[in-house]
């Protein structure tokens, strides 16, 4: 029987908490990052722990690099819901941390988690050689998620792309950034540093010309292959988000919708339409399924969350 690939959930939860433990921070803050951090799906500490588990390792050797990722996901989405950004009133089936707390502390809290995220890595690594290969990565993504958003919400994209390509521009950065981390981190995670290169020799640039992550910084076969079913997953993701802002209600998806088309942002829905999205998510599904092909029964998980992630409802 193939095992159900949420069942790191219980393991995760637990690691993300005791994160929070003992931080001198005041308690209006740590009510706000509690807040934040609860009731998410924890697809990309879900998808950290299976990339280390197809590289050869307990899926437990990805906490710290899940933990982060997680921080970073949970300060993306504080900002994402602001006034300035999308002005979302309802995350997760709640109030959203800036109805709920008021915007100063949402930014704050925002800022904090961003900070945190790295002290994880800093604190929480096995070897400095891994936690500086995986602040590498994480800095990437995080500054790649920050362009996207920019490119989402203000425009600015480079000059002479189709809309198609713009609309992969945005979301390969302001969704795959994370998710393509969140893989490799996992993967790295799984060799504790060992023969690593140092991190600035990483080949994934803080930014690229156009903001683009390159397509497949890798050092190893495997991670090259994990790197690929990640940058299909990431897109996959955001096309599926796309389109339940269109077809689902707000209390299925825990969250407004309808908004995107309200807003006029470029999503997958207005170029391709609905048929159109679906058949990108199937291809994409099986492309990212193929790549994993190098790695054998290690990558089943990986390859069971990305079917249940391609007919996720919420
Ligand atoms: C929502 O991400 C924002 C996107 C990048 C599409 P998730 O759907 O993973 O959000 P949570 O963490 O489960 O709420
Ligand atoms: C969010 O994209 C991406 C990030 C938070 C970086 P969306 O704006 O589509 O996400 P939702 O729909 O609000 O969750
Ligand atoms: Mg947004
Ligand atoms: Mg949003
Ligand atoms: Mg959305």
């Amino acid at each position: 029987m193939i095992p159900d690939p949420s069942h790191p959930l219980p393991e995760i939860e637990a690691y993300l908490r005791s994160c929070l433990d003992d931080l001198a921070f005041p308690p209006a803050l740590l009510d706000a990052l509690r807040y934040a951090l609860d009731g998410g799906k924890r697809i990309r500490p879900t998808l950290a722990w299976h990339a280390c588990e197809a590289v050869g390792s307990p899926g437990e050797a990805s906490l710290p690099a899940a933990a982060a990722v997680e921080f970073i996901h949970a300060f993306s989405l504080i900002h994402d819901d602001l006034p300035a950004l999308d002005n979302d009133d309802l995350r997760r089936g709640r109030p959203t941390l800036h109805i709920r707390s008021g915007e100063a502390l949402a930014i704050l809290a925002g800022d904090a988690l961003h900070a945190l995220a790295f002290d994880i890595l800093a604190r929480r690594t096995p070897s400095p050689a891994l936690a500086g290969r995986l602040v590498d990565e994480l800095a990437a993504a995080t500054a790649g998620m920050i362009a996207g958003q920019v490119y989402d919400t203000l425009g600015g994209l480079p000059p002479g792309l189709s809309d198609r390509e713009r609309l992969e521009l945005i979301h390969r950065n302001k969704t795959g950034a994370l998710i393509r981390a969140s893989c490799r981190m996992g993967a790295l995670c799984a060799s504790s540093g060992a023969g690593l290169p140092p991190a600035c020799a990483s080949g994934v640039p803080l930014t690229s010309g156009a903001g683009v992550l390159p397509a497949s910084a890798s050092g190893s076969p495997h991670l090259s292959a994990i790197t690929r079913y990640a940058e299909c997953v990431g897109l996959m993701f955001q096309i599926i988000d796309d389109l339940l802002d269109v077809e689902s209600h707000h209390d299925t998806a825990g969250k407004r919708t309808g908004k995107d088309a309200a807003q006029g942002k470029l999503t997958y829905p207005s170029i391709l339409g609905l048929k159109g999205s679906r058949a990108e998510v199937r291809r994409l599904h099986d492309e990212a399924l193929s790549a994993l092909r190098p790695l054998g029964p290690d990558a089943e998980g990986l390859r069971s969350l990305c079917r249940l992630l391609a007919e996720r409802r919420k």
